[in-house]
């Protein structure tokens, strides 16, 4: 463990000294304890942050033509077969804090049923033993969580018998945590001694795969496609044959299951190339006009919504072990102790989140397939409790779609 001299002259570096504010007030346990996190804090992530991160500075350009569900029916047969040889596995990104959803457990774990119960978790895999039906075949399923929810996660699946997956393809790995700052970029305090500290985002599920060492086990399995996706689209569909099938048939690298946009101004990010190679651009950082620029159909140029939904090849994910991935400044609302000591949970954001993004991911791919599905019938996100891509709209959207709730 680092004595207070080394940790005060590690915190001088990254101009962090408060953190030892209160040392001297602290009993030997809670002084221990706050050593130990200074020690294992990865201060030097500070220095890689780009505050303007948003900004773009290449070309941007519209993607390629997407390939739709119904058109990728003729590559079908390639993602049966491609299952069917043990060469695909899905990684559930479940480490986020769902703070939007405002539940304290982990949001696969939210009820969303009505007059009976039917958990986030349930409805995901429901649609993954879809597969496994039409395929014959256990499908690995890797579930990233954090260190906050890690323990409930693999207690409720456990407790609720994987819902009926065959619990020996279910794999869990815990992803890294890392401080949160306030606007001045100084590091919140929990309590006296304790830093805030938030999952590091759901760009890290490949180097935390590498860390767990399950690495290992995707290439002692001969897995060769990652199908990647989020807690919160309760409709979506994974390792579906056609998504794969068009991916491979197609000699594309990477694939995103995307929708069509409802409007220019819908809050979504849209999937796009910058210099030539796929990418991600936010809501946020286009101008009204790249908004409602049309192609030559008439039809929005930008108008793919990317799902998080991401279907990566392992050989091109491996170089990816070692890489310094960017972190991005998230501003939320984060509670924390203020100077006097009084813990304050605040009502608007005051400090960033410090993420990595799967969409950075998308970025060092050569080439990425838009895949087109339908959003009535395969986007229901769950983000907030009420309104837009909420419990309300995805159990409208379930019920649509003939779901008992
Ligand atoms: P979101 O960006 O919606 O974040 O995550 P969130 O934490 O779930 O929700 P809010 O913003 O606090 O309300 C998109 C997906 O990425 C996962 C989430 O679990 C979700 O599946 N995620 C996010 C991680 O696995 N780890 C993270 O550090 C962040």
């Amino acid at each position: 463990m680092i004595s207070f001299d080394e940790a005060e002259k590690l915190l001088t570096e990254y101009g962090q000294q408060h953190l030892l504010y209160y040392f001297d007030r602290l009993d030997d346990t809670e002084k221990d304890s706050l050593l130990s996190q200074i020690q294992q804090t990865d201060f030097s992530v500070l220095k890689s942050l780009n505050r303007d991160d948003s900004a773009k500075n290449g070309l941007i350009e519209p993607p390629d033509t997407a390939v739709t569900s119904k058109q990728g029916e003729k590559y079908k047969k390639t993602g049966i077969e491609t299952i069917k040889d043990g060469k695909v596995a899905c990684v559930l990104l479940a480490g986020g804090q769902g703070t939007r959803l405002g539940s304290d457990k982990p949001k696969g774990m939210y009820n969303i049923g009505v007059t009976r119960e039917l958990y986030i978790f349930e409805c995901l895999i429901n649609n993954l033993l879809d597969v496994v039906k039409l395929t014959d075949t256990w499908v690995p399923l890797y579930v990233m969580t954090s260190e906050d929810n890690n323990r409930d996660t693999v207690g409720f699946l456990k407790e609720k018998n994987f819902f009926g997956y065959n619990s020996e393809y279910v794999k869990f790995f815990i992803q890294d945590m890392s401080p949160c700052l306030d606007f001045n970029m100084k590091i919140l305090m929990q309590d006296r001694h304790s830093i805030v500290l938030s999952p590091n985002g759901n760009g890290s599920w490949f180097s935390a795969m590498v860390k767990s060492g399950l690495i290992k086990n995707l290439k002692e399995n001969g897995i060769e496609w990652l199908n990647v996706f989020s807690v919160d689209n309760v409709l979506q569909r994974m390792a579906d044959p056609v998504f794969i099938g068009s991916v491979i048939d197609m000699s594309y690298e990477c694939g995103s299951k995307v929708v069509s946009k409802s409007d220019p101004f819908e809050r979504v990010g849209v999937l796009c190339k910058e210099n030539g190679k796929p990418s991600i651009i936010e809501y946020y950082e286009m101008t009204d006009d790249m908004k409602s620029q049309l192609d030559s159909s008439g039809k929005l140029a930008y108008r793919y919504g990317v799902t998080l939904n991401y279907l990566f090849r392992t050989e091109h994910l491996e170089k990816l072990a070692n890489a310094r991935m960017p972190v991005h400044l998230a501003e939320k609302k984060i509670p924390f102790m203020n100077r006097d000591g009084d813990f304050v949970i605040p009502d608007k954001p005051n400090g960033y989140k410090l993420e990595t993004l799967v969409l950075d991911i998308v970025r060092m791919q050569g080439n990425c397939l838009p895949f087109e599905i339908d959003r009535e019938t395969e986007f229901a996100p769950i983000k907030n409790m009420h309104g837009a891509d909420s419990v309300d709209t995805a159990r409208e959207l379930l019920k649509k779609n003939g779901v008992e709730l």
